[in-house]
């Protein structure tokens, strides 16, 4: 769609952070039984489950996410194969691709994946955000042209309706769903589960240590998980960490949109056993 993006199998990727010749090579890429995979649409809650599962590895040891920035616990499976590659074991690795283009082994059911997603309204507003504060994508002019972008999949990543549906059909045997909405609202519940499926036994005072650290402030104020020194990205147009809410999208769609969006929505998602909370 623009100067900043490139196409592969379809989906637009930014050219300074990705390359066609190292996402063809995901396909081979060795899984191992004890790998997690964080993956996610943008914008749905990665960087928050990236620190939530960080320190339920480590007993809620907050020098894990003190010391460590984001990457060098859960690297970028697309963007940093090396960092993915020198991890010790067990791995964490975060991955934006929709479930096609996963390596192999993940779609054949190798490893374990915990799938982030977030009400599209609340993505796409954050997304919009996000479009703004990276240098390699075109900042959008207005909210109604991001809107079409959006729907027309001509954002990063592209289609967030394409993406759920396939993480959702393709199931993998070992696959967690999370919304962002659920760990908004019963954080202590998701914790439960993630532990649960990683086979993990946490005491209260565990728990809560987690649930500290991964909070919306403390994250926002931590610099190794806020973000700041990530040079692809401009702090005069916003930051990373930014609003954390469920509903924000009320205060950017006029009803017309919102409508307009619906439409989509139930269009593109029928026969998917997706509820979401909007608000
Ligand atoms: S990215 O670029 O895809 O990795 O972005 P991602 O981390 O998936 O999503 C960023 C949004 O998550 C919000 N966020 C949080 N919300 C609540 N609690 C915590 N701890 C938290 N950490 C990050 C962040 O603010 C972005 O959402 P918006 O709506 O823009 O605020």
């Amino acid at each position: 769609p623009n100067d900043w993006l490139f196409y592969f199998r379809g989906i637009p990727f930014m050219h300074q952070i990705y390359n066609t010749e190292s996402l063809e090579k995901l396909e081979d890429f060795e899984v191992m039984d004890d790998d997690v995979f964080i993956t996610t649409y943008p914008k749905s809650g990665t960087t928050w489950m990236q620190v939530l599962l960080s320190l339920v590895y480590v007993e809620g040891d907050e020098s894990r996410v003190k010391d460590i920035n984001n990457f060098d616990r859960a690297p970028w499976l697309e963007a940093m194969m090396n960092d993915v590659l020198n991890r010790k074991r067990p791995r964490l690795i975060s991955s934006h691709l929709p479930f096609n283009l996963q390596p192999r082994m993940l779609r054949e059911g190798k490893g374990k994946v915990i799938h982030v997603l977030r009400n599209p309204k609340d993505t796409l507003v954050s997304f919009y955000h996000f479009h703004k504060l990276t240098k390699f994508l075109e900042s959008p002019s207005d909210f109604q042209t991001f809107i079409e972008q959006f729907i027309d999949a001509k954002v990063f990543i592209g289609s967030w309706f394409n993406h759920v549906r396939g993480w959702y059909e393709n199931t993998h045997p070992n696959i967690l769903h999370v919304t962002y909405e659920d760990m908004t609202n019963d954080l202590d519940d998701v914790i439960k589960k993630v532990c649960e499926f990683l086979g993990k036994s946490l005491t209260n005072q565990q728990v809560e240590s987690v649930k500290h650290h991964s909070s919306f402030n403390v994250m926002r104020d931590n610099p190794k998980t806020n973000h700041s020194k990530v040079e692809i990205f401009d702090f005069e147009k916003g930051t990373f960490i930014r609003k954390g809410k469920v509903g924000d999208w009320k205060d950017y769609f006029t009803v017309a949109q919102s409508e307009r969006f619906d439409d989509v929505y139930h269009e593109s998602m029928v026969g998917l056993d997706l509820d979401f909370i909007w608000d």
